[in-house]
């Protein structure tokens, strides 16, 4: 029996566009079978990066946070397979890129807990929050 397909949102972030990951992060989802329903390279202002982690605003890294999702061009993906949120956090590895566990995308691509390559949603709440704050619904349609 098929799962319930579920969606998830992924942010490629500054560190890894700027050493020319994009490309093998999306190969790592692909492998992996997300559906890649949505992808948007954009640059968020400090605006945005507050709004978007605005989860975060009391923690001590909130401002240092949305000043790095700031310094430079981002890459937004709507994903979607079954149990995605749980499957892109394992891929993702752990949120200090030099604890992250061998063949995850932080391991290979993280520097160190803040510049750590890619953002996923947490939960299915978060999900819901994140995925419209980069696409409209009529631009996700199932592959
Ligand atoms: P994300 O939200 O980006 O997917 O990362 P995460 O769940 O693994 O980690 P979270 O606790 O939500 O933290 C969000 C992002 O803030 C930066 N951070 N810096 N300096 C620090 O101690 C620190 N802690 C977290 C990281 O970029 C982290 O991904
Ligand atoms: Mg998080």
């Amino acid at each position: 029996m098929a799962g319930l397909k579920e969606r998830t949102l992924c942010i490629i972030k500054p560190d890894a566009v700027a050493k020319k990951a994009i490309g093998g992060i999306v190969a790592m989802l692909e492998k992996e079978g997300f559906d890649i329903l949505g992808l948007r390279m954009i640059r968020l202002t400090m605006d945005d990066a507050m709004a978007f982690y605005v989860v975060h605003k009391e923690r001590p890294f909130y401002g240092p946070l949305a000043q790095f999702m700031a310094s430079g061009p981002i890459v937004a993906m709507a994903l979607e397979k079954e149990g995605a949120i749980a499957g892109l956090r394992r891929l993702m590895g752990a949120t200090d890129s030099r604890k992250a566990e061998e063949g995850t995308i932080r391991a290979k691509f993280g520097t160190d807990i803040e510049r750590n390559a890619v953002h996923g949603s947490d939960s299915p709440e978060s999900a819901r929050f994140e995925i419209p704050f980069f696409f409209s619904q009529s631009d996700l349609q199932p592959m």
